[in-house]
């Protein structure tokens, strides 16, 4: 590859939706430590027979210091904040009514189709990437194509945090190929539901979001387009590190309760921080010498939004110097970590002053462990 390969397609478009309510984090751990309170009291006898751990309470302070997440954006905030409940009050939806993840990703998709000049009409592939779907059949994606009035295919990926760029680098395949002409990658990350509300380590990390993209041709993308110059993926098992196994075969073990640990979302996070970080940097890296590129030709870094320090961390590994917030611009002290979606959140709010010619990369690392990258440039 050289720094003129391309894909021959190009963002023409994105937007990011996200629900109205704000979680601060110091309603967090006020619901948090009260959930903490009552649950020692419960078990108060057994705390004091040495037969069971009290729980410890959390601050806004040590969220910050570990994450850099100074509030984030929840679909409800009501059950988040009761300490009987510690979980997000979503209710089913009557089969014939627009699924909620569906609305996500349609309300994103108007921002996206609306900058890229587009109408639900003339897309002919809806790819939706999602570190969670909320089921396993139909595909939401094809949900998301009647809402919008879209023609030709749809379909579901699942990649834990590189869901999006996974989803992208499929969506420029189907137009490189010819399969489609415009494109459209919804990403809508409802996140609040896998979440352990009542583990410490983890209950301040996620936020809901939405964010979606627009694909199309190159050769007819209008003016300050982002032309897609190569992708790249990886992936490599490690079975312990971010996992979260709820399924459709939860029922079938006859001796796992239901709303078991192991179902909502769990991770090592201090190891996934050391695992991460060097693979991260190598293959960003990797991708940037396949084009003879040096990473400071590279204007922005649109890096996975899950942890400050690990960002500040990989972009300084990358550059060989502390980066600049211009360079690497950080989205989740206002969204969280929306799994997935962060890199293309940070892309969508952070890309419009950049100048025709400018390279900017995103790279997207979480679950499984999986890595994507995509080298843009700006037309
Ligand atoms: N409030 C107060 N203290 C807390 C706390 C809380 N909510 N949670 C943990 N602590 C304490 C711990 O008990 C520990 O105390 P100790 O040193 O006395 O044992 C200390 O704070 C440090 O805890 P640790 O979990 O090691 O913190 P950390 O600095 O590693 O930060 C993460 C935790 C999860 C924020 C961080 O490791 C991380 O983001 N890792 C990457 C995760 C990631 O990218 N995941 C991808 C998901 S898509």
């Amino acid at each position: 590859m050289s720094a003129r390969t391309t894909t021959g397609t190009s963002i023409t478009g994105h937007g990011v939706w996200h629900p109205a309510n704000v979680l601060e984090n110091s309603e967090l751990c006020a619901a948090f430590n009260e959930f903490v309170r009552r649950d020692n009291a419960r078990n108060a006898d057994a705390i004091a027979a040495g037969t069971h751990e009290p729980l410890k309470e959390s601050t806004p302070e040590f969220v910050v210091k570990a994450s850099g997440i100074l509030r984030r954006y929840v679909e409800d905030k009501t059950g988040l904040v009761d300490p009987e409940r510690m979980c997000p009050n979503i209710r089913d939806r009557p089969e014939t009514e627009l699924s909620i993840q569906a609305e996500y990703a349609v309300n994103a998709a108007k921002v996206a189709l609306e900058r890229a000049g587009r109408v639900g009409e003339e897309v002919d592939l809806v790819v939706l990437g999602c570190s969670n779907l909320q089921r396993l059949y139909p595909a939401l994606a094809i949900e998301v194509q009647d809402a919008i009035g879209a023609r030709g295919y749809a379909f579901d990926i699942s990649l834990g945090c590189s869901a999006a760029t996974g989803a992208t680098q499929l969506a420029s395949q189907a137009v490189r190929l010819g399969q489609a002409k415009c494109a459209l990658v919804v990403v809508p990350e409802l996140t609040t539901g896998h979440m352990n509300w009542r583990e410490r380590d983890s209950h301040f990390i996620f936020g809901d979001a939405s964010v979606a993209l627009v694909v199309e041709p190159a050769a007819t993308a209008k003016a300050s387009s982002w032309e897609i110059l190569s992708t790249q993926m990886a992936s490599k098992w490690s079975a312990t590190t971010i996992r979260n196994n709820r399924g459709y075969l939860d029922r079938c073990d006859p001796d796992t309760e239901r709303d078991e640990v192991s179902k909502l979302f769990h991770q090592q996070g201090r190891r996934v921080f050391k695992e991460v970080v060097p693979m991260a940097e190598k293959f960003i890296k990797d991708h940037l010498a396949a084009h003879d590129l040096q990473p400071a030709q590279v204007t922005r870094y649109w890096l996975h939004q899950a942890n400050q320090a690990m960002n500040e961390l990989i972009a300084k590994r990358v550059l060989g110097r502390a980066a600049t917030r211009s360079e690497a611009p950080i989205i989740l002290d206002e969204f969280g970590n929306t799994a997935s979606a962060g890199s293309l959140i940070a892309f969508s709010r952070h890309n419009e002053e950049l100048a025709a010619g400018s390279y900017g990369m995103m790279a997207s690392f979480g679950a499984g462990y999986s890595l994507g990258s995509l080298l843009l440039q700006r037309q």
